[in-house]
């Protein structure tokens, strides 16, 4: 930043805005960068730490590549703000099959992945000091994006103890005058929890006695394990406003498309004016990357193809497997087994090891074993003795990294130093 090393300020240096004091993004941190420096002094690193698909060889999907190069010679100009007509109507006839309400494409707007579209719900919404509910550990953009836009996130536990889901007894007591937005993810990143349905309408009943806006963050909506089954928000919330998130980046396998979208459902006359502040946003950037967005008829459209990837055999369930596997056998590791998304949150039994440090874990574990995860309190979790893994490498390497991670967790146990490592020294 503007310090030196020795705290005093270099005249005339560019100061950043203090609105990033408290804004973090650890899956692309300080941890990210030491593992780039290991990688470029030739140590190979296994890295858990993103969840990006292709980078795994995990492929798109080839009919939407081919929609996008056959509308290459249409993409050229600027396109509406809210995104192509064709695929809002794509995404309008989704929702509506799920039974959201008041669906319509003048209600849907395409972003530059759903990153772009959590950032415009909030700027659309929030005033000084308002508060969004969020969970906690949460996927750490909604924090940053509630207090970009001055808003002040309020944390809902989601504990191991409670299968990581929320408790709507808790949700409620955090509410005040200032709360204007319930934001849930399901299924969950970082935990890999699926709410179910029951649960779902009492959170929506939270919402509806305190005239909350539900923002449903559904980017894992069909990256589902074994029996868990995927309730759409909007279908429970019914007359109440209700924005449902969905994009290519996941399921579809297509981070890099920078392809999102959010469904506004419920009664329009409680958010006409808020619809219009979307579209004013959304018009001031103008529009979407209008060349990917055609991949969007065929995701919704064509016969959907995730399930050949988390069904028995496929690649995503078998690695889901290795880490249940790998938490079965560990002396230290306990885990909510993940019913979806691309995710597994386990943590460190406090039996095993006391005054667990999930920072110096991770760090240790990248300079000793060369394994890159996430420290659990990235995601805004006080505390935390968990780590967060992706599901994305192969079966057999995440069967690897358990033992790397078992052999690091013994050496902390048995208090013993950080170990010298001499291809980065
Ligand atoms: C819960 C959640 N929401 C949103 C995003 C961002 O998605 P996109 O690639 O569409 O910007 C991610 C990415 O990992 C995510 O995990």
């Amino acid at each position: 930043m503007a310090s030196k090393t020795d705290g005093s300020i270099t005249p005339g240096a560019i100061v950043p805005s203090s609105h990033l004091a408290e804004v973090r993004y650890e899956i692309r941190g300080a941890l990210t960068r030491r593992a780039r420096d290991m990688e470029a002094a030739g140590q190979e690193i296994i890295k858990l730490n993103i969840g990006n698909l292709s980078r795994y060889g995990f492929e798109t999907p080839p009919n939407l590549r081919g929609a996008i190069a056959s509308h290459l010679h249409e993409s050229e100009g600027y396109g509406h703000e809210q995104g192509l007509e064709m695929a809002r109507d794509a995404i309008a006839a989704q929702q509506r099959a799920r039974g959201a309400r008041h669906v319509d494409p003048e209600r849907i707007f395409i972003g530059n992945g759903v990153s772009e579209l959590i950032d415009i719900s909030l700027r659309a919404l929030l005033q000084s000091d308002d508060e969004v509910l969020l969970p906690s550990p949460d996927y750490p953009l909604w924090s940053a994006a509630t207090i970009l836009n001055g808003g002040r996130p309020r944390y809902y536990r989601c504990t191991a103890a409670n299968g990581h889901l929320p408790d709507p007894d808790e949700v409620e007591a955090l509410i005040t005058p200032r709360t204007r937005a319930l934001v849930l993810i399901n299924p969950n990143n970082p935990t890999g929890a699926v709410y179910p349905p029951a649960l779902l309408e009492r959170l929506v009943a939270v919402a509806a006695r305190h005239r909350l806006l539900l923002l449903c963050d559904e980017i894992y909506d069909q990256i589902l394990y074994d029996d868990a089954v995927f309730q759409p928000l909007a279908a429970v919330s019914a007359e109440l406003p209700c924005i449902s998130f969905g994009g290519l980046s996941k399921v579809h396998r297509a981070c890099g498309y920078r392809v999102g979208w959010m469904s506004l459902s419920g009664d329009p006359r409680l958010t006409s004016a808020y619809r219009d502040a979307l579209q004013l946003l959304a018009a001031l950037r103008l529009c979407a990357n209008v060349t990917a967005q055609w991949a969007v008829i065929p995701a919704l459209q064509d016969a959907p193809t995730i399930g050949g990837l988390t069904a028995p055999g496929g690649r995503l369930h078998d690695a889901r497997q290795a880490v249940i596997d790998g938490v079965a056998r560990s002396d230290y590791l306990d885990m909510v087994i993940p019913g979806g998304a691309l995710y597994a949150f386990p943590h460190i039994r406090a039996s095993r090891i006391a005054s667990f440090d999930d920072n110096a874990f991770a760090l240790r574990l990248l300079e000793e074993e060369s394994v890159l995860v996430v420290p659990g309190s990235s995601f805004n979790v006080a505390a935390s003795r968990h780590i967060r893994l992706t599901l994305l490498p192969q079966p057999a390497q995440l069967r690897e990294v358990f033992v790397r991670m078992e052999r690091v967790l013994a050496r902390m146990a048995d208090k013993l130093p950080l170990r010298p490592v001499a291809a980065v020294a």
